[in-house]
Parts: structure tokens; C-alpha cells; sequence
């Protein structure tokens, strides 16, 4: 029987059918992006709010494109880390009330390592471990040592601002709409990315996998309003220019340190997840990489790289493993950046997952 994986730790209000082999039988995202393009960045309350009208109307509809009934669920999956507080307990407040109603085993499961197991769904026994894997989304930028689908080591990450959010308020500089990443790469592709030479933070720095975004932005700002002086205005050539030359910079600075965890760890396979991946050029440049260094670079469909519940399918390794949560999980909205991550969530302290008998 299939599980129902839960995903609402921003702004997509998501939720996926997925049975035992990851085969994905349904997946339903309810995108924000018209609610928050007037603020180009996604607002948290509204973006809760919005999370509250949709829950069940997706999962619901998850639920009937896969055919099944609530009743034939083997498990309820949620994301509950890391992510915004608010929509984040939208969707496990929606898991753990069909968890308790219809008795079936609650797992809480990893956002990030979740991204990274975008790979698995789409490649399946391609991706071999030990992995560098990159997740590159509006919220996060980091890079890790995987072991296992759960086992993730922090290698480094953003000092500062995730890439997307880079690419987010790039946009807003220039005019676009939210989300920014698919409005830039378009403008980009008119644009000559040598024309303006923005800054890589930290990517000639090999004694560290850790990744700046700030100054870049920073960057383009003083292009489109010069510090002290009244914004620029910019014909559509010099805007494309700015487009291409910004986005270069920013797959520059995460081509190199990737090739740099590549180097540090010996891995042969690096895998690639969230919203950045559908970028055009950082899936070419990754590809030349894969192709210059001889390792296999797994970058995942398009539909798998912007916040989905298909990626939920992790929670299959953590319900074979009896990984399972109780009714007193919570979420945990922020990334620990020292401590080595585990994706597992199971709490080790209260009472053990028999707390949820089956039917
Ligand atoms: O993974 P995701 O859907 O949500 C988070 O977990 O953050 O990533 C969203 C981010 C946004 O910042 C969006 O601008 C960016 O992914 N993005 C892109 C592209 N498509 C989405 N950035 C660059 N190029 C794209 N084609
Ligand atoms: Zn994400």
C-alpha cells in the first residue's frame, strides 16, 4: 500500500501518493507564486495562511488522482524541517490528524535530504553512495558527504544568503516577478554574461566549502542604482546583460566549490536538488564538470527540483528502517549548521512509535 507524503515548509502546498517500489502514483503542488509575486519574496503569514485554505483540498485531490482511498494509506509522511515555522505546521498539523484518525504510522522526514532524494526517484540504482550532493533552493545552499539517503554530513554551505534568494531579489532589481530564478535565466539568454564582471565570494578560497551570495547581490544593486546616486535606467540590452553576467557569477561560485567537495571527498557521483537545479546553465556547467572530473552528476527533472511531495518518498527508507514518529513531533524551522545531520527524525526520548497502533 502507498504512503502520503505532506510538503508545506514554504510556499508550495504539496502532496504526493508514492508506493513501496517510489513508484509516484499522484503529486499535487498548489503553487503561492501569484500571492506572493507582489512582494517578489514569499511573505510567511500569508504564505501559512494560504498553506490553511489548501491542505486538504491537495491532499484530497493527491489522494483521488492516485485511485485510492484514505483508507489504503500505509503511512503518512510529513517535512517538517527546515522551512518556515508557520507553514511548516500547517502540514504536520494535517499529518498528524490523519495519522490519528485513520491509526496509520506518522514519519517526519528532512526537506533537504528530501531534494537530494529527488535523485533516487528519478535515477533509481544509478545513484551509488558515497555522494556530494547539492541542494540549491530559495532557502538553502549547502553541500554535503551522503552515505546513505538519511546520512548526510555537512560539508559547508551559504555563509549568507541561499542562491535563490540571490536570483529572487536580482530580479526584483531588475523588474521581474517572483520567483525570480525562471525570469532571470530567460532574460539571461538575450544577455552577454562577460559584460559585467560581478564578484564569486569565497569561490577561489579552497580552504573552505562555504559559499557567499550577499556581495553578489550587493553587486548588482550598485549597477542598477549606483551607491548615492538615483537608479539607472536601463535599456533591455544592459538589463539582459546584468541578467547574464549575475547569473554566471552565481553558478561560478557553486561550480567550483561542488568541484572542490568533489576533490576534498573522492566521491564519484554528485547529486543535485532543489528550485536552482531547473537552471539551465548550472545543469550544463554541472554536466561539463561531471564530464572534466569523470564523475556521474545525477540532476534531477524539472518537476522534481522545485518544492514537490514526490520528494517525500524518502520516508519509504524511513518506515522500512521503523524510523517512525509519535503524535509529539514537531517541526524545526532552522538547519543546524555544525552538527552532522542526520536525516532521521525519530525522536529518541517519549513514548516509542507503538504509541500509534495500526488498524
Ligand atoms: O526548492 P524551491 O522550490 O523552494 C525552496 O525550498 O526554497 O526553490 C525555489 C527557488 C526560488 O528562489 C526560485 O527563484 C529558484 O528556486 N528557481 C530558479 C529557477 N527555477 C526556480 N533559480 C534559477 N533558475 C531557475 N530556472
Ligand atoms: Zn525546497
Amino acid at each position: 500500500m502507498p504512503l502520503l507524503a505532506i510538503e508545506s515548509t514554504c510556499d508550495e502546498t504539496a502532496a504526493a501518493v508514492i508506493d513501496r517500489s517510489r513508484r509516484v502514483l499522484s503529486s499535487i503542488v498548489a503553487s503561492q507564486d501569484t500571492l506572493h509575486a507582489r512582494w517578489r519574496g514569499v511573505v510567511p503569514e500569508i504564505a501559512s495562511r494560504a498553506h490553511v485554505d489548501r491542505i486538504i483540498p491537495v491532499i484530497t485531490e493527491a489522494v483521488q488522482a492516485a485511485g485510492i482511498a484514505k483508507q489504503d494509506l500505509e503511512a503518512v509522511a510529513v517535512a517538517v524541517r527546515p522551512g518556515l515555522i508557520g507553514s511548516l505546521l500547517v502540514g504536520l498539523s494535517a499529518a498528524k490528524a490523519i495519522a490519528a484518525v485513520f491509526r496509520l504510522p506518522l514519519i517526519g522526514y528532512d526537506h533537504l535530504a528530501a531534494h537530494l532524494y529527488a535523485c533516487h526517484i528519478a535515477f533509481g540504482d544509478r545513484l551509488q553512495y558515497p555522494a556530494v550532493g547539492l541542494v540549491a533552493s530559495g532557502g538553502h545552499t549547502s553541500l554535503f558527504r551522503l552515505t546513505g539517503p538519511l546520512e548526510l554530513e555537512r560539508l559547508g554551505g551559504t555563509i549568507d544568503d541561499a542562491i535563490g534568494e540571490a536570483f529572487d531579489k536580482a530580479a526584483s532589481l531588475l523588474g521581474l516577478a517572483y520567483p525570480g530564478g525562471p525570469e532571470i535565466e530567460r532574460l539571461a539568454a538575450t544577455g552577454d554574461p562577460k559584460a559585467y564582471r560581478f564578484p564569486r565570494p569565497l569561490a577561489q578560497d579552497r580552504s573552505r566549502l562555504d559559499l557567499s551570495f550577499s556581495g553578489l547581490k550587493t553587486a548588482i544593486r550598485y549597477q542598477v542604482r549606483p551607491p548615492g546616486a538615483d537608479e539607472r535606467q536601463l535599456g533591455q540590452q544592459q538589463r539582459a546583460d546584468l541578467a547574464a553576467s549575475f547569473q554566471q557569477a552565481a553558478v561560478d561560485a557553486l561550480v567550483a566549490k561542488v568541484e572542490l567537495a568533489i576533490s576534498r571527498t573522492g566521491c564519484r557521483m554528485v547529486v543535485v536538488g532543489g528550485g536552482v537545479a531547473a537552471n539551465g546553465l548550472l545543469r550544463r556547467e554541472l554536466e561539463t564538470l561531471g564530464n572534466r572530473r569523470r564523475v556521474t552528476v545525477l540532476v534531477p527533472p524539472l518537476s522534481l527540483c522545485t518544492d514537490n511531495a514526490a520528494i517525500g518518498a524518502i520516508a519509504w527508507e524511513q518506515l522500512e528502517r521503523g524510523d517512525l514518529a509519535t503524535l509529539e513531533l514537531d517541526v524545526r524551522p532552522g538547519t543546524d549548521r555544525s552538527r552532522r545531520e542526520a536525516a532521521s527524525l525519530t525522536p529518541r526520548v517519549g513514548s516509542p512509535p507503538a504509541a500509534l497502533p495500526r488498524r
